[in-house]
C-alpha cells in the first residue's frame, strides 16, 4: 500500500504579472505550517524565476507547457531543460486549453512528459471529457484513451502525476460530484496499475476543475484523490491557501 501525499498545485494560466509575486510569498508563509500536503504554483513563464526566489523552497515552482525538444528552431517555446535550469520542480502537460487552442494530440503530450520526466520535472500530465462526451456517456472510455496515448512507457513513468479536468468543470463553477470523480479516479488507478505494475501505485491522481475552499475537502476525502490542479482560485493566497489547509488535514 503506497502512502500518496496530497499535492495541490496552482495554476495559474495567462494570469500574474510582477504584482502577483506576493501572492507566492504568502502562499509559501502558509505551506510552512500545512507539511501534510505538498504545494506548486505553475505561473507563467515570465514569473517563473523570480517566483522560485520568493517560494523560498517551501512552494514548488512550475511551467505551464514544456518543448519535447532542448533546444533548437522552436520560435515561442521553452524546453524541459530550460525549465530545470530556471529552478522549475514541475510541469503541467496536455492541459485541455492547449489540447484545444494549441491542438496537442496525445502523442505530442506523451513527448513532452517523457522529456520533463527525463529532465527529473514531476510531469503532470492531464486528462479529461467534453461536455458532449460525458453526456453520451463516453467519460471513462476517452480518459483512458487518453492515458493510453499520452503517457509514457514503463520504466519511465519517473516523477509522473495525471490530473483528471473534466473539460466542462475547468472555470465554469461546477464540480463532478464526488461519486462520478470516485469511479474515474479509480478506473485511473488501475490503468497505471496495468500500465506500471506496482509503481502505478505511487503516481498521484490530482482531480481539476473548479476546486475551491468550499468543495475542497469533500473532494479529498474521495479514494484516489491525491490532491487538486486549481486555476482561477489559486491567484490569490486568500483562496488558495484555505485549499492547501484542507489537503494537508485530509
Ligand atoms: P479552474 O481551472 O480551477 O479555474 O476550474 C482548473 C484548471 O484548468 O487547471
Amino acid at each position: 500500500m503506497h502512502v500518496r501525499r496530497k499535492l495541490i498545485v496552482g495554476n495559474w494560466k495567462m494570469n500574474g504579472g510582477i504584482a502577483a509575486l506576493g501572492e507566492v510569498a504568502a502562499v509559501a508563509e502558509a505551506a510552512r505550517g500545512a507539511a501534510g500536503a505538498e504545494v506548486a504554483i505553475c505561473p507563467p513563464f515570465t514569473l517563473l524565476a523570480a517566483a522560485v526566489t520568493r517560494a523560498g523552497g517551501l512552494v514548488a515552482i512550475g511551467g505551464q507547457d514544456c518543448h519535447w525538444d532542448d533546444s533548437g528552431a522552436h520560435t515561442g517555446s521553452v524546453s524541459a531543460a530550460m525549465l530545470r535550469e530556471a529552478g522549475a520542480r514541475l510541469v503541467i502537460v496536455g492541459h485541455s486549453e492547449r489540447r484545444a487552442e494549441q491542438g496537442e494530440t496525445d502523442s505530442l503530450v506523451r513527448s513532452k512528459a517523457e522529456r520533463a520526466l527525463a529532465y527529473g520535472l514531476q510531469a503532470i500530465v492531464c486528462v479529461g471529457e467534453s461536455e458532449a462526451e460525458r453526456q453520451a456517456g463516453r467519460a471513462a472510455e476517452r480518459v483512458s484513451g487518453q492515458l493510453a496515448g499520452s503517457l509514457p512507457d514503463p520504466g519511465g513513468e519517473g516523477e509522473l502525476v495525471v490530473a483528471y479536468e473534466p473539460i466542462w468543470a475547468i472555470g465554469t463553477g461546477r464540480t463532478a460530484t464526488p461519486a462520478d470523480v470516485a469511479g474515474i479516479h479509480s478506473a485511473i488507478r488501475r490503468s497505471l496499475l496495468d500500465r506500471f505494475g506496482d509503481s502505478g501505485g505511487r503516481i498521484r491522481i490530482l482531480y481539476g476543475g473548479s476546486v475551491n475552499s468550499g468543495n475542497a475537502a469533500e473532494l479529498f476525502a474521495v479514494p484516489d484523490v491525491d490532491g487538486a490542479l486549481v486555476g482561477g482560485a489559486s491567484l490569490t493566497a486568500a483562496q488558495f491557501v484555505p485549499i492547501v489547509e484542507a489537503a494537508a488535514h485530509s
